[in-house]
């Protein structure tokens, strides 16, 4: 029988590298280690390898809708279905931080519509991409973990009533969500 398979999604370094360093300690089969970009990907694995670990590495570059297909179908062929997904992959603008920190760095922060468009892209699309495109092949019982934000509590805090009410109702489903997104970003 093809044993138990974690994934963690932009595991190269960060919260990602350190649930892989967890996972490969605590969780009985083995763990996948992903990283958009190959060399950085497979330098944290030797760098868990050399900690006496054993992580296995596979490419995955959520923005990339062929990327996560080719880790469907590796997952599909090698171990039948998928365990355990943590969806971890995400992007900051590092300005945005300096900006609530620094108001003179403000100059450096790019439009507020590029980085809606670029951040919603990679932490919202992207990331719902995996789990249409992942979804199908988890096994029962297996487990997801979305990593989330305080930062979103706090936007939910300073949006009108009518946004925060769309937003948090119970009947809200995946295409309406879609669709707010869309609009917020720009991306329609
Ligand atoms: N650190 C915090 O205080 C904090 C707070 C709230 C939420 N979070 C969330 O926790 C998660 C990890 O945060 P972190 O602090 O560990 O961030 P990080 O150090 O910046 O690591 C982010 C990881 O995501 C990867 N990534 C970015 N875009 C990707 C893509 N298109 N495809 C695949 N991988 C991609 C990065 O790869 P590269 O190295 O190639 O860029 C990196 O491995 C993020 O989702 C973040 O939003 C963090």
């Amino acid at each position: 029988m093809a044993p138990k398979v974690a994934v963690v999604t932009g595991a190269n370094k960060g919260i990602g590298f350190q649930i892989v360093r967890d996972l490969c300690k605590r969780f009985e089969g083995d763990v996948i280690l992903t990283s958009r970009d190959d060399s950085r990907g497979k330098t944290a694995v030797e760098t868990l390898k050399k900690e006496g670990l054993d992580p296995k590495y596979h490419q995955l570059d959520i923005n990339d809708h062929s990327s996560v297909v080719r880790l469907r179908d590796f997952l599909q062929s090698t171990y039948g279905g998928l365990d355990v997904l943590v969806n971890n992959a995400g992007i900051l603008y590092e300005s945005e931080l300096f900006s609530q920190i620094c108001s003179e760095t403000l100059e450096i922060v790019p439009p507020f519509g590029e980085v809606a468009k670029n951040t919603c892209q990679v932490n919202f699309f992207a990331n719902l991409d995996v789990c249409e495109v992942l979804f199908p092949i988890l096994r029962p019982h297996s487990r997801v973990c979305n990593m989330s934000s305080g930062a979103g509590k706090k936007a939910l805090g300073e949006t009108s009533k009518a946004w925060t009410d769309r937003l948090l109702s119970a009947d809200i489903d995946i295409e309406e969500l879609k669709d707010i997104v869309h609009t917020y970003s720009g991306t329609r």
